[in-house]
């Protein structure tokens, strides 16, 4: 366990490395009560570091040192120092081999990080920080060195060795054992390395190069899991094709392998050669798993893919340097899902994620600029504005580059840093020189926390024909920033006449231009802009495609957002109306009559909506989404969360009841009978019944029961299935709701990744998720502490989707999160410190929330030993604000 008191890493304070590794060479004796890791480095005094002293240190955790040897030589104890957490070699020749030999126990490792076990299979993650839990090692990105990996293991129980790069041996030891060996060409930071040990089934498919070259695609899952590879297996040549056509990127091995293990903390991981996945976001058959599980399976392997280039070829200088990987590879997968299915619906979801949670993320105790200038616990910081805003960030580049500087930038930047591990100045270096534009103050982006706030005031000059837009831009402080400078954004925009029709955008009394849509560049805090020769006051379409990360304060009129619904060219804002509309209707029910009338606007604009054939099927899908209660909150200075769920439940209760036939001829609509077929269109026609059925169950019409009953019973597939049950279980039918999630239950006990969803359709239910039914499924026979998963389709799905619940105004949800996160610390730090995310912004509540929420924190603070990764969140958010 890590002993040391929590501290504080500064970028300011990076140096390079001391220390190069060109070579390892690895030996791991796995066996059931442990495994001994032999290592052999070459090293050599890296002369750039100019400290021809230094001494060399090695970081490590949880570690039995069974042997030190330099160049042969064991080492005496009084010739290094081993302090826990490092092991320091105070004199060492200039270049030497250093053998050291360690004996860890991976059986017993909860934290997940290293090497540990899962359904008996050994595995490893080791990013950021899990590399040292295996051996002593300079455990930082910029030391990247050549691997050579040989895994001995019983052969009978591990017939499956596998590691980074190709397979060069392999052979039969003594007493039933066998082992492999793997050599990775490629140098790589030690965060890259992988190994996996099991009874694993091979998948087997091909993919040939754009240049000819053959690559074997193998997937390695237990033997249960056999049917449910396919899928996964498609998206990844997908993503190999994209990724040569839009970026002009090769694989480079002759092998890529994908394992799926059901114990993990994230995703999935993208070691070189050898991705090992979270079992649920990769494992799916149409009978098993929703749309929504396929499409996040396809863009998260493609992820994983991208990453080959974007963190392995190119990999980070450290780890400040996170969202030069992160962001970039975001941006990577969703243009890729964008091109794969709807571009404007994939726009929506991302903006959705990106207003919602990072908003909040930016404007709460932990905001922190795209690149951090510091942090206690590195784990923490695989954050939103890492990762989204990170991939905005990219998208603005392109955006203001367009699409084929931009890819002369990406070319240049593969290009120029192949093999090497640079910071996210050298990836916005390569792009003005590949352009020539300045992007000085756009470097901002990456240093400034906090989400920018653009008030846009309008003026009309009937006289000169001159409309002008006036936009002010305003940072708020964040912790450790005040008085922040203007950024430079990209302000995409269009104007709209009265018939709706998209106008011309001349800056200048002699543009002729015929162009409808611009991007503005902001660059003060102040910025006026004329456009001329308009024979009328336009509707103005602001912030079209959601052209950057900002908030955009505007005095829209109800019809004009009714109006833009209906017109805007632009898809993402033609939703956007829609949602301002709904909050704008939302926020005035927020604490009034049960009896206050429900604007009668938004029912007409639904109506037209759950009819309309003829615009996009999975925009309209997306349209009839009520905004929802984790974003009204972020909307509101002082939340009250009841009162929110209560005007939300009002809205959503009005349109149903209104719209109850046009729901069910909806319904009937887009229900399909028959076999399971992946695309665009099919899924948004599920999601359009789906969403019918949801809000007929709502209002507890006894012909949606109907519906949703025969449905649940005939579904030949997990999206319908699934859509039923989670439509009953957010209705009052108690008696079919305990029924079906029986059934539900009986049908599929012994297949975990739909148990997790058995799970969190209870927990993230208003209606039925309450407190007693959290605490029960948490003694269920199928919940299980040790997995990351069940944790967070548990305890996570109902702290932060259930948020009526979670908020109960006694504080109960708050005591239960406490004690939930004091529990799972001393087993998974990591899992932990994620699940304080509730309660972070606890300032940001009204009084009689705020209260319960700060208490619970401090529970969790006083705990005795609390892990680094808790502590850092925990003080962060009970510290007073900037
Ligand atoms: N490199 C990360 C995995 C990772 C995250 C390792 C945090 C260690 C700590 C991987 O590429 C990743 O980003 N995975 C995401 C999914 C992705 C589609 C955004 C994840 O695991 O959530
Ligand atoms: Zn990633």
């Amino acid at each position: 366990m890590r002993t040391s008191q929590p501290t504080t890493i500064y970028l300011s304070e990076y140096q390079v490395p001391a220390f190069l590794v060109d070579h390892v060479d690895l030996r791991f004796e796995l066996f059931e009560d442990g495994a001994r890791v032999h290592s052999v480095l070459d090293i050599r005094r890296n002369t750039e570091a100019g400290r021809d002293q230094a001494a060399l240190e090695l970081d490590g955790d949880s570690l039995t040192l069974e042997r030190l040897q330099l160049d042969g030589r064991t080492l005496g104890e009084d010739e290094y120092d081993n302090q826990g957490e490092r092991l320091v070699i105070a004199r060492v020749p200039d270049q030497f081999q250093l053998t050291v030999v360690t004996w860890i126990e991976p059986q017993n490792n909860t934290r997940l990080e290293g090497l540990y076990k899962s359904s008996g299979m050994f595995c490893t993650q080791c990013e950021a920080e899990g590399f040292r839990c295996i051996t002593y090692y300079p455990d930082r990105p910029d030391v990247m060195a050549r691997f050579r990996t040989r895994v001995e293991a019983d052969k009978h129980h591990y017939p499956v060795l596998l590691s980074n790069g190709n397979d060069v041996e392999r052979g039969d030891l003594a007493d039933g054992r066998h082992f492999v060996t793997w050599e990775d060409p490629f140098p790589k930071p030690c965060y890259l390395f992988a190994l996996v040990a099991g009874d694993l089934t091979e998948k087997r498919d091909h993919y040939t190069t754009q240049s000819g070259r053959g690559i074997d695609l193998r997937m390695y899952v237990e033997p249960r899991n056999a049917d449910k590879c396919d899928h996964a297996m498609d998206s990844l040549k997908r993503a190999m094709r994209w990724d040569e056509e839009v970026y002009g990127r090769e694989y480079d091995l002759d092998i890529f392998m994908i394992v799926a293990v059901d114990d993990f903390n994230m995703g999935a991981m993208e070691n070189k050669g050898l991705n090992i996945f979270n079992s649920s976001c990769v494992l799916a058959s149409p009978d098993t798993a929703t749309d929504v599980a396929f499409e996040r399976i396809e863009s998260i392997v493609a992820h994983e893919y991208f990453h080959n280039w974007s963190g392995n070829r190119v990999t980070c200088r450290d780890w400040f340097q996170l969202s030069l990987k992160e962001g970039f590879t975001v941006f990577r997968d969703s243009e890729f899902s964008s091109d794969m299915g709807s571009a404007t619906v994939k726009r929506i979801e991302d903006a959705t994620l990106l207003r919602t949670a990072q908003f909040a993320e930016d404007a709460g105790p932990m905001a922190h600029p795209v690149r951090p200038a510091s942090y206690m616990e590195i784990s923490n910081f695989y954050t939103l504005t890492i990762y989204e805003k990170g991939s905005e960030v990219v998208r603005m580049i392109r955006t203001l580059l367009g699409p084929e500087l931009f890819r002369k930038g990406s070319d240049l930047y593969f290009e120029r840093h192949d093999g090497q591990a640079v910071t996210t100045d050298d990836f916005v270096q390569a792009m003005e020189d590949a352009s020539g534009r300045d992007l000085g103050q756009f470097r901002l982006w990456y240093e400034q926390a906090g989400t920018p706030e653009l008030t846009v005031r309008d003026d009309y000059d009937a006289g000169r024909q001159v409309y002008s837009l006036t936009i002010e831009q305003r940072i708020p402080d964040t912790p450790g920033q005040r008085n922040k400078k203007p950024q430079h954004i990209p302000f995409g925009i269009g104007l709209l006449d009265s018939n709706g029709k998209d106008l011309s955008l001349r800056l200048s009394a002699g543009d002729h231009s015929h162009l409808t849509e611009r991007v503005l560049e902001l660059t003060g805090e102040l910025q006026t802009f004329e456009f001329h020769g308009l024979a009328e006051r336009p509707v103005p379409s602001l912030l079209r495609g959601f052209s950057a990360p900002v908030r955009v304060f505007y005095p829209w009129t109800r019809d004009q957002l009714m109006f833009l619904m209906s017109h805007d060219s632009d898809g993402f804002n033609r939703w956007d109306a829609g949602q301002r509309l709904a909050v704008d209707v939302i926020s005035s029910l927020v604490g009034a009559p049960a009896e206050a009338e429900v604007e009668p606007r938004l029912l007409t604009a639904y109506r037209h909506l759950v009819s309309d054939t003829e615009l996009d099927q999975a925009l309209v899908a997306k349209m009839l989404q009520l905004p929802s209660e984790a974003y009204l909150i972020e909307l509101t200075a002082e939340a009250d969360v009841q009162a929110i769920h209560a005007a939300r439940n009002r809205v959503l209760q009005e349109v149903a009841d209104t719209l109850r036939d046009e729901l069910v001829a909806c319904y009937h609509r887009n229900h399909q009978s028959g076999d399971y077929t992946y695309n665009s269109s099919a899924i948004a026609r599920r999601a359009l019944a789906n969403t019918a059925l949801a809000w007929l169950l709502h209002i507890n019409d006894e012909e949606g029961r109907e519906l949703a009953l025969r449905q649940f019973k005939d579904a030949s597939h997990m999206t319908d299935q699934a859509g039923a049950l989670r439509a009953l279980v957010n209705s009052d039918f108690e008696a079919d709701r305990d029924r079906v999630l029986a059934d539900f239950f009986r049908q599929w006990r012994e297949d975990p990744q739909v148990v997790e969803q058995w799970f969190s359709v209870q927990t993230a239910s208003p209606r039925c998720g309450d407190l007693e039914r959290v605490r029960a499924l948490l003694e269920h026979e199928a919940f299980d502490w040790k997995n990351p998963n069940k944790v967070r389709a548990v305890i996570g799905a109902f702290a932060g989707q259930n948020l009526a619940r979670f908020h109960a105004p006694d504080g109960s949800g708050y005591r239960f999160l406490a004690q939930q996160i004091c529990r799972l610390d001393d087993s998974n730090p990591q899992i932990a410190a994620r699940l304080v995310s509730p309660l972070t912004r606890w300032r940001k509540f009204a009084p009689q929330y705020r209260d319960g929420m700060k208490a619970a924190l401090e529970t969790v603070r006083d705990k005795a030993g609390l892990s680094r990764d808790v502590y850092e969140v925990v003080h962060k958010s009970l510290a007073e604000p900037a």
